[in-house]
C-alpha cells in the first residue's frame, strides 16, 4: 500500500513537472516570433528608449518592452539635471527604475548621458565657476553616477554631441571652461569608475559620409592615438521619412569607423512622418527601417540598434518637431505598423555569425 502511494505520488510528481516544462516551452516558443528573438539570433542589441512614467503606470508599455527588445536606453532619467537637482545631492530613483526593469527581464542598459550642453540644472549655469570648479564638478558627476551603476551599464554614452552643425566643437560650459580636453577627461574618468563598461561617443547628423562624420572620425581617430578609453560610436539617426538617407554612404562610414577598431551602435534611430499618416508613407518609412537595418547588419561591427522609443504613444517628436509624428515601430495603440514587420523580417533573413554571446 505504502509503495503504491508512493507510485501514485511521483507520477503526480513528474506529470505536474512536465506540464511545468511543456509550459515554459510553449511560452519560449511562442516568443520567438518577437524583434527579441530574431535580434538575438542575429548576435545583436535590439531596443528602445524608455520613459520611467510609463513603465510604472502603463502595464501594456512594460510588456510591449521586454517582450520586443533586449536593451535599453533611459530617455532622459539619467540626463545631468535629472540626476542632480542639486550640487550634493544626487536622485537615482527614476533612472534605477528602468535599470532594475532591465535587469528582471535581462536585457541590458545604454546610460545616456554623461555631458551633454542640454538638461542642465540651474545651479551648474545660473552662476560664473573658474574652470577648475567645473573640472571638479564634472569629474565627480561621471564618477558618481558611473559608479552607483558599475557593473550593470552595457554602454555609456560618455559625451554627446560635442560637434556642432558647423563641425567646430560646440560652444558649452564644458567647452568653454575646459577646452576641447573635456572630452578625453570625460572618457578617462568614466573609465576608472567602471572599466567594464563600453564608453561611446554619441552624435546625430554624422550617419553618412559628409562633413560632420569626418570630423567625428578625426576625432575618435585623435583620441585613439593618445590612448583615450573609448570604445564605440553611436549613430543617433533621427531620420525623416521625407528624405531617406543614402543608405551606401552610410555602409562606407560604419566601415571605416569599424576600421577604427570601434563598436558601433545605432542609438537613436527614429522615421518622423510628416502628419498625417498614410498608407504610403507608413510604407516609406518601413522601408527605411529595413534598409537601416539591413546595413547594420552588413557590418560585424554594428552591434546594437536601439530606437528612441518604443512607440508613437510616447515618443518626443510630436511634441519637440512641429507636424511630424508617428517616428516609431508600434503605434499610439502599441499596435505593430508596417516598419515592424520589415524590421522582423530584415531582422530574420539570414543569420549573422555570433562571435559573443549577446
Ligand atoms: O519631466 C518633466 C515633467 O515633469 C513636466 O510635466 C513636463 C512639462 O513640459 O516636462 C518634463 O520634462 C521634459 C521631458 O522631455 C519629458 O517630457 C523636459 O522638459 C524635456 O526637455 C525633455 O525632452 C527630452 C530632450 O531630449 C531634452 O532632454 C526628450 O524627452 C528626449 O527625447 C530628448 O532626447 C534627445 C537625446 O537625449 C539626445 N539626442 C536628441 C534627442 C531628441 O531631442
Amino acid at each position: 500500500m505504502t509503495r503504491l502511494l508512493h507510485h501514485a505520488a511521483v507520477a503526480i510528481l513528474s506529470l505536474s513537472l512536465t506540464s511545468i516544462a511543456l509550459n515554459s516551452v510553449v511560452e519560449e516558443s511562442s516568443n520567438t516570433g518577437t524583434l527579441r528573438f530574431a535580434a538575438q539570433t542575429q548576435g545583436i542589441f535590439f531596443g528602445a528608449a524608455v520613459v520611467a512614467q510609463p513603465l510604472k503606470n502603463d502595464a501594456r508599455y512594460a510588456s510591449a518592452l521586454s517582450r520586443e527588445f533586449n536593451i535599453v536606453t533611459p530617455e532622459d532619467e539619467m540626463k545631468f539635471g535629472f540626476l542632480r537637482p542639486k550640487r550634493n545631492e544626487f536622485n537615482f530613483s527614476a533612472a534605477d527604475s528602468i535599470v532594475n526593469f532591465a535587469f528582471s527581464h535581462s536585457m541590458q542598459t545604454r546610460g545616456h548621458t554623461l555631458v551633454w550642453h542640454q538638461r542642465l540644472p540651474q545651479w551648474l549655469t545660473e552662476r560664473h565657476l573658474s574652470p577648475f570648479e567645473v573640472a571638479v564638478i564634472l569629474k565627480e558627476h561621471i564618477q558618481t553616477v558611473v559608479g552607483h551603476y558599475r557593473g550593470r551599464i552595457y554602454a555609456w554614452d560618455v559625451v554627446n554631441e560635442a560637434i556642432d552643425d558647423n563641425t567646430k566643437y560646440r560652444s558649452s560650459i564644458w567647452l568653454d571652461a575646459l577646452g576641447p580636453g573635456y572630452v578625453s577627461f570625460a572618457f578617462r574618468w568614466a573609465h576608472e569608475a567602471d572599466p567594464q563598461a563600453k564608453l561611446f561617443y554619441n552624435d546625430y547628423g554624422g550617419e553618412a559620409l559628409g562633413p560632420k562624420s569626418d570630423t567625428i572620425y578625426d576625432m575618435i581617430k585623435t583620441l585613439k592615438a593618445r590612448s583615450v578609453p573609448i570604445d564605440g560610436i553611436g549613430l543617433q539617426s533621427h531620420l525623416s521619412a521625407d528624405h531617406p538617407p543614402n543608405f551606401a554612404s552610410v555602409l562606407a562610414n560604419l566601415k571605416r569607423l569599424t576600421a577604427l577598431g570601434l563598436e558601433i551602435h545605432i542609438t537613436e534611430l527614429d522615421v518622423a512622418i510628416t502628419m498625417p499618416a498614410t498608407a504610403e508613407k507608413l510604407q516609406r518609412q518601413a522601408n527605411i527601417y529595413r534598409d537601416y537595418i539591413k546595413t547594420c547588419l552588413a557590418v560585424p561591427n554594428c552591434k546594437a540598434i536601439v530606437m528612441w522609443g518604443a512607440t508613437d504613444r510616447y515618443s518626443w517628436v510630436p511634441r519637440f518637431v512641429p507636424g511630424k509624428g508617428a517616428p516609431l515601430l508600434l503605434d499610439d495603440e502599441l499596435r505593430p505598423k508596417p516598419a515592424y514587420y520589415a524590421a522582423l523580417s530584415e531582422l530574420r533573413s539570414g543569420i549573422r555569425f555570433t562571435t559573443t554571446l549577446p
